[in-house]
């Protein structure tokens, strides 16, 4: 008997499928800009500054490798709620806010979307149309039932208008998840305006904010990013974030995240972080450790945590630089002013707003890689290579 004669061939993902795609293309001016990660003005992603030194710290100190229990290393969970919360946050000072470790922000969010079946039944999980697509498959595996409220219209434009009138109709109750910055795949970010009238709206319908905290200090600076968190965690008694260590801190391989829980009383933390560490256990029993021990190590050292926020800032910066690069190149093909969005988007990613036929013929015509629904990663692009790319989007477009 074969066991596995029938086993169905599912397609790859929609974004990791693509590297494979890319490595396997012999054109030596080939372009990747499908999965989400930082490339410097070499092309290569190196790891940070700050986490050599702090690896090299650890390789010295660190004397064991038995479990670390599971919430994590407390250190991290320490670290992490003042990066995401705030030095002075309320929440974290009067104990309603705690930190589960988790193999990166995919684990959080597995993490969440089981938390919520379990303890939370009947409730809808809200996602933003469109969204990250691994938030579509990863919550439909927690078996929650998801549901949309649009982000952007059919000319590629934020829609807030439409969102927050769907965001009226949720049934009381409902989890809503927000992208804190840097929108995937979007890219386009909600003003402070606009997220004062969402949060109207959520505890007015009484909804359950989770927000996915993935990008933090890649938009307009690591305080800055934490702004619409931060705001809903001072307005609300209740809110869930998850958070990504891997682009702010390099860490992609190392899976390091977290699940922050902010609850209305400290007895009530201790009851969600029961079920945490009891979920979990069923997922991946502890979290994996050096990715968050580096984290730890560089937050909790004045001078490491320096040099990391230096880094960041050049990565920030260097994106801005390349959103504004990109734009100023397609003027030659008078296409800057129907890609103007590039540059007012934030993080890695650029909703361009080209179709999929657009995007199979990039990658077939010119070795230019984006995700079909038309997502570049600009993090991923190459200064010099801007007018190549230009001329392959005017082929494309005229
Ligand atoms: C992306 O959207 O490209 C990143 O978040 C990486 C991933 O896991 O998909």
């Amino acid at each position: 008997m074969k066991h596995f004669g029938k086993v169905a061939r599912v397609p790859g993902d929609p974004i990791l499928g693509l590297l494979d795609a890319y490595r396997a293309d012999p054109n030596p001016a080939k372009l990747d800009l499908g999965v989400g990660v930082y490339k410097d003005a070499l092309g290569l992603t190196p790891i940070p500054r700050a986490v050599k030194q702090a690896e090299q710290r650890l390789v010295d100190s660190e004397q064991t490798k038995s479990y670390i229990g599971g919430h994590g290393d407390p250190l991290f969970g320490e670290q992490m709620l003042r990066l995401v919360l705030g030095e002075g946050s309320p929440a974290r000072v009067q104990h309603r806010a705690g930190c589960t470790q988790t193999p990166g922000g995919t684990g959080a969010l597995r993490l969440a979307g089981d938390f919520i079946a379990r303890c939370l039944p009947g409730r809808s999980l809200w996602l933003s149309d469109p969204t990250w697509p691994i938030h579509e498959t990863l919550f439909a595996a927690a078996r929650l039932r998801v549901e949309h409220y649009p982000y952007v219209n059919p000319d590629n434009q934020l829609d807030v208008p439409a969102m927050l009138a769907t965001l009226e109709r949720i049934p009381s109750g409902d989890v809503v998840l927000l992208h804190a910055c840097c929108h995937n795949p979007t890219g386009y970010d909600l003003s402070q305006d606009d997220w004062r009238e969402v949060l109207e709206i959520v505890r007015q319908r009484e909804l359950l904010p989770l927000f996915d905290f993935a990008y933090q200090g890649f938009g307009d600076g690591l305080e800055e990013d934490a702004w619409a968190v931060r705001l809903f965690v001072e307005a609300l008694p209740e809110v869930l974030i998850t958070s990504s260590c891997s682009k702010n801190f390099g860490l992609y391989r190392e899976r390091t995240g977290a699940l922050i829980a902010v609850t209305a009383t400290a007895d009530s933390l201790v009851d969600v972080r029961s079920q945490f560490a009891s979920v979990a256990r069923n997922l991946w029993s502890t979290p994996p450790s050096h990715g968050a021990a580096v984290v730890a190590t560089i937050l909790a050292n004045p001078e490491l945590s320096q040099l990391w926020q230096q880094e960041v800032a050049a990565k920030r910066e260097r994106i801005a630089g390349l959103r504004q690069g990109l734009v100023e190149a397609l003027a030659p093909y008078g296409l800057a002013e129907r890609f103007a969005h590039i540059a007012r988007q934030r993080g890695m990613f650029s909703y361009t707003g080209l179709t999929a036929e657009q995007v199979l013929r990039l990658r077939a015509e010119d070795a230019v890689y984006l995700v079909e629904s038309g997502r570049a990663n600009i993090a991923g692009l190459d200064a010099e290579r801007l007018d190549q790319l230009a001329q392959a989007i005017a082929r494309v477009t005229q």
